[in-house]
């Protein structure tokens, strides 16, 4: 167990003798430092139950609070409130003990399996700003789960199987009319050269999509299609496949370039290879109902007062939906994974679709009633308009566009002073990363929030750049020092070192609210307090040159902490750091 929650363990032990039973500890940092650094507000909550006044409750709880040597300066203010702070051994210990090993600090959860399914990227579709928060918060949530002691697999959910796709096969046919997949008499396709890149299928999505919208045939047309390779024509099966390859190999490559990674690359396809086996599991259970010339499931509860659409299996056109494909991936995830949690990192715009999808699952008892599902929302990005990000010309902005153009604003400020020639550009992307997901990490995940380029990039204020420099520096200081002694802490002189100190002792607690609420907010608030007050720290002493020896070395161990701690927490948060700045 953490070191806090020890603490808070015994003082529930300690009101305990004092004579009073409580069920949740009332003990919190205090915003009244001068008073004290905690507060503990049981004595007001025990009066309704012991009919007693709480100032002699209090009374009686400090009595035995003093007995403690790890409390000082306690007393009561007001009707009860009991003030306490630590003692400088206790906070010594604190640091030493999170100087061995930061688990100590850090509460393991019980053995949970979680399918984390975050990305969503669209195969033969450009990847732009609205996958990387997806991207970001379902990589942090990963790290974040392991690092607490669950078992997480992370799933890319490629979107490979609808519409868009018969789109860009029927562009590909008006440009290619005679190319070897349309034979239908070849009979093998595997052997076929495809004159296709990445780079031309990203431009051919967009005007596929603009006729379809305008020429009512093509769309027709690209709708068979759809039709075709989802049910393994051979020739528009093939090619469907190779359009997959292509785009799967560039898609891999952003991702890496924001060191996100994956356990599994399934696409919608994939899952939908269950669709067959799960049909006739509907229609043994009666689920399906024909509507307009469509197979839905009803989903509506009795008394529902907001519109609570049927769940789309197959639509009219005899295609099989979106919606059908999440259905399918729940019924392929229980077989294969038997997960105790499935986790959804997917728009906050796709609500009503999840909670469909899920009470659809639930109706059709395609898992057991104990497994959890949730769906992750998350709000936009938006630009300096507060509208959706978007290029100079109105389109979508491609992530890939939007990294560079961070990387180039971030390598402004780096100093060809420190860093070689050979190494700025990838020490440029590190930090542009960084810039990226601090800023997306700042707010609630379902609040919109403005991206601001040069803001973020920015080496002051509450930035991602502003974390690594610091941090970078703290390492250097190590590196400067490892010739020194850096065993122990023995004693703290000032209260910023002290401050520092109770900000670790809340680690697990910050843990705990990122993990509950799924979101980095208070990892990110956190980390910049931490660092803050650690900059504070270093600009009030000179570490290295301190006569004091026991001094000295108690600073060098607390910095030692406070980095280890951001090492920590940027790792979680998928932020790398550079070797240099
Ligand atoms: N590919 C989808 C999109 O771009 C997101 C997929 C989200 N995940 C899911 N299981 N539906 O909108």
């Amino acid at each position: 167990m953490s070191i806090i929650n020890n603490l808070q363990k015994d003082l529930i032990e300690i009101i305990k003798k004092a004579g009073y039973e409580v069920d949740t500890l009332a003990f919190t940092p205090s915003n009244r430092r001068d008073l004290g650094e905690y507060q503990l507000n049981d004595a007001m909550q025990l009066t309704k139950k012991y009919h007693e006044n709480p100032r002699i409750i209090a009374e009686k709880i400090v009595s035995e609070l003093e007995k403690d040597k790890r409390f000082i300066n306690i007393n009561i203010a007001g009707p009860g409130f009991i003030n306490i702070s630590l003692s400088e051994d206790y906070i010594n210990e604190i640091a030493n003990s999170m100087n061995s090993n930061l688990f100590t600090n850090i509460d393991k959860k019980d053995k949970k399996k979680i399918i984390i399914d975050f990305g969503g990227a669209n195969v033969a579709k450009t990847l732009h700003v609205g996958h990387l928060r997806s991207a970001n918060l379902g990589e942090a949530l990963k790290r974040l789960s392991r690092l607490l002691g669950y078992e997480v697999i992370g799933d890319a959910h490629l979107g490979d199987y609808g519409r868009p796709l018969g789109l860009v096969i029927r562009e590909i046919q008006e440009r290619y009319p005679n190319l070897a997949y349309f034979d239908q008499n070849r009979g093998h396709y595997d052997d076929i050269e495809l004159p296709i890149t990445n780079k031309d299928l990203e431009e051919i999505y967009p005007i596929a999509s603009n006729k379809s919208k305008e020429d009512e045939s093509y769309l027709e047309e690209a709708r068979i299609i759809t039709t075709k390779f989802q049910n393994h024509e051979p020739g528009y099966y093939d090619l469907w496949q190779k359009i997959i390859s292509i785009s799967k190999e560039d898609i891999k490559k952003t991702y890496e370039d924001l060191y996100v990674t994956y356990d599994i690359w399934n696409g919608e396809s994939d899952e939908m290879e269950y669709f067959d086996e799960l049909y006739d599991l509907l229609v043994k259970k009666n689920l399906l109902v024909e509507s307009e010339g469509a197979q839905v499931i009803e989903v509506a509860e009795e008394n529902e007062t907001s519109p609570m659409p049927p769940l789309m299996i197959i639509k009219s056109n005899g295609s099989k939906s979106y919606d059908a494909t999440d259905l399918v991936t729940i019924y392929e995830r229980e077989i294969n994974h038997h997960a105790d949690e499935m986790w959804y990192v997917v728009d906050g715009r796709q609500g009503l679709h999840f909670e469909q999808v899920f009470r659809a699952a639930r109706k059709s008892n395609i898992i057991p009633d104990k497994v959890y599902l949730e769906h992750v929302g998350f709000g936009t990005m938006n630009g300096k308009d507060g509208k959706p990000f978007k290029t100079r010309d109105g389109g979508v902005l491609p992530l890939k566009e939007l990294i560079k153009i961070v990387t180039d604003e971030t390598k402004k400020r780096l100093s060809t002073d420190t860093i070689e020639e050979d190494k700025i550009d990838q020490i440029a992307h590190e930090v542009a990363i960084g810039a990226i997901k601090y800023a997306d990490f700042l707010s609630y995940r379902e609040t919109d929030y403005i991206f601001e380029v040069e803001k973020f990039s920015d080496l002051e204020g509450k930035t991602g750049p502003y974390l690594l420099y610091s941090t970078i520096r703290m390492k250097s200081l190590l590196n400067k020092a490892k010739d020194l002694k850096q065993d122990k802490v023995t004693k703290l002189k000032g209260l910023t070192e002290k401050n520092i100190v109770l900000l670790l002792l809340e680690l697990p607690h910050i843990l705990e609210k990122a993990i509950t609420s799924k979101s980095m907010n208070d990892i990110a608030d956190y980390i910049y307090n931490l660092t803050a007050n650690y900059n504070k720290f270093y600009a009030e002493n000179k570490v290295l040159t301190e006569e004091d020896e026991e001094l000295r070395e108690s600073w060098l161990v607390l910095t030692n902490v406070v980095y280890q701690v951001n090492i920590m927490l940027l790792d979680i948060m998928g932020i790398k750091v550079p070797e240099k700045m």
